[in-house]
């Protein structure tokens, strides 16, 4: 196997794209992949300030990392969602990165605070951990994007997840979330202000499989265990099925998800004209009301209040 720029002893193939790179080469390869993406979606400038939500998992910080060495201004956000000893390394990995790195990296906790860890809100709630943890990551990222003064909220969703989430999105017609499903979400504004920080996701041309070679090429120390609470996530299983269509005909997730962005996802709407987005009533982030009598609740306060009902019982 040879290198595809300079003929040397490759140490990395890419099957979708009949290459394989040496070390520097692969590493050139995969910044410029990602400065690509940046350009062709008009993702963010330099000038723009980018809050960067690490898991201390290699996607997070490879992405993190490329931000850095392109020269953007991208600090980190890690959520701890006391999820036992997983969330204790994955947050030393995130701190040893930025101490590593001499960069700035703001830590909160969902215990300090909303007064439950994710397990303890998947009980409250009798719901599998993992909707609790994507809607209070999706909140807490926001909230701190907001109250930190940041321009873009960047997450390191690579190729597969983008994959997995747009088949999981097509299984079940899902056509809300499929006129949602892009590398950019662009910024809310509800009652004036920005409610919703603009969203972008710059590792969507580069696979899972990348984000590891380049975080263990470049000596990053991430976390590699998955999360405990795994079990029951139906994203996973989506992947390990269209890994399976890959190996067989590579190329297959870069036309699905490409595919979709260039041809289709046009015909869906990205907005639901069936409610406005107003301020919550709990906590000000927006809230979709559907009916004007109602109070607006966000989903968040909805959860948070019931957990925490059911907490002092
Ligand atoms: Fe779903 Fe961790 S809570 S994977
Ligand atoms: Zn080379
Ligand atoms: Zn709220």
């Amino acid at each position: 196997m040879k290198c595809k720029v300079c003929k040397g002893p490759a140490v990395m193939d890419i099957r979708r794209h009949n290459a394989a790179f040496c070390k520097p080469h692969f590493l050139d390869h995969f910044r410029n992949q990602v400065a690509r993406t940046i350009k062709e979606f008009s993702m963010f400038t330099s000038d723009d300030r980018l809050l960067v939500a690490v898991s201390g998992g290699k996607d997070s910080l490879a992405v993190w990392d490329v931000l850095i060495d392109l020269g953007y201004d991208a600090t980190g956000f890690y959520l701890d969602l006391g999820i036992g000893g997983y969330s204790t390394r994955s947050k030393e990995a995130a701190i040893a990165y930025a101490d590593a790195k001499g960069a700035k990296l703001i830590v909160r906790s969902l215990a300090e605070e909303h007064g439950y860890t994710v397990p303890e809100l998947a009980k409250l709630t009798r719901r599998v951990p993992c909707s609790g943890c994507g809607l209070n990551k999706r909140y807490e990222f926001n909230r701190a994007a907001l109250e930190e003064g940041f321009d873009i909220l960047v997450t390191g969703h690579n190729l597969d997840d983008e994959v997995a989430t747009l088949f999981g999105n097509v299984l079940h017609w899902n056509v809300d979330m499929l006129g949602r499903q892009a590398p950019v979400l662009e910024e809310k504004v509800v009652g004036g202000a920005t409610a919703l920080v603009r969203k972008v996701k710059p590792l969507v041309r580069l696979a899972e499989r990348e984000t590891a070679a380049y975080a263990l090429l470049t000596g990053i120390d991430y976390v590699i265990e998955e999360c405990p609470m795994v079990e029951g996530n139906t994203q996973h299983r989506y992947k390990e099925a269209v890994a399976l269509l890959e190996e067989s005909s590579p190329g297959t997730k870069n036309h699905m998800y490409f595919g979709f962005l260039n041809r289709v996802r046009h015909r869906f709407g990205d907005e639901d004209e069936n409610f406005e987005l107003v301020p919550c009533a709990g906590c000000g982030a927006p809230a979709a009301r559907w009916d004007a009598a109602a109070e607006p609740v966000c989903s968040f306060c909805k959860t948070k209040r019931l957990a925490l009902g059911r907490k002092q019982q």
